[in-house]
């Protein structure tokens, strides 16, 4: 297919002085990569094109440890992300693990709002739609459209950084004393901020209360939100 080969003809161009700049400013950069990667932090992000972690974050390559899919889940039956998990936690010793969400998430709004796709994207944005049926009271105060999935956008980072917290890993992380927080973000399109959500937990005893904290921080900032 002579068409393909054209199309990608530009990346493989732009790799070619890509490596060439990172060379030229530092001549042992890739031999240093080869040898080991030592990054202090694990993102787990969605898959969207908008959402570059590295670039989000101004990390090089070798820096962050990255794991994205639609939506930013973390499930305890989803092999491929609790292998990153575990591999980042035991053997990279991440310091850190983030999920970041971010508003205008097309596979949060299709689990918000629909259509179902009939394929097996539904059976992965279930998961999104435990998360807006266990807050739904909460979401159901919110009129405008547009508010209501930024909301559930919060909600999910949130709920999926528990999901981390209560991960084996995590918590056998944390029983043997390893030094490790789990954070959640929603980065937001519009400017290309990223706003914490309060939730920064660095051992079990931090997510007693947790939850609850952050909806009633969620909801201050919400004006159509009445007092939980
Ligand atoms: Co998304």
């Amino acid at each position: 297919m002579p068409g393909m080969e054209n199309a990608l003809k530009s990346l493989l161009e732009n790799n070619a002085r890509w490596s060439a700049d990172v060379t030229q400013r530092d001549a042992e950069f890739f031999s240093r990569l080869v040898r080991q990667q030592r990054p202090e932090y694990l993102w787990i992000g969605c898959s969207d094109a908008r959402v570059p972690a590295n670039d989000i974050v101004g990390l090089l390559p070798g820096e962050l440890f990255v794991h994205r899919n639609v939506a930013n889940v973390v499930t305890h039956s989803d092999v491929n992300c609790q292998s990153v998990l575990q591999y980042a936690v035991d053997v990279l010793k991440v310091k850190h693990v983030i999920v970041v969400g971010h508003y205008g998430c097309g596979g949060v709004q299709l689990a918000l709002e629909g259509p179902r796709s009939g394929g097996v994207a539904d059976f992965w944005l279930g998961h999104v739609r435990d998360v807006i049926g266990r807050h739904r009271d909460l979401i159901a105060q919110i009129p405008d459209t547009r508010a209501r999935l930024d909301l559930v956008v919060e909600l999910n980072s949130l709920e999926q950084a528990l999901n981390v917290c209560h991960s084996a890993t995590l918590q056998a992380a944390w029983e043997r004393g390893q030094k490790l927080s789990v954070h959640a973000w929603a980065y937001d399109l519009k400017d290309g901020r990223v706003r914490t959500l309060g939730v920064s937990v660095r051992q079990p005893d931090d997510l007693k209360g947790l939850r609850d904290r952050v909806l009633s921080r969620v909801s201050a900032e919400h004006p159509s939100i009445s007092a939980p």
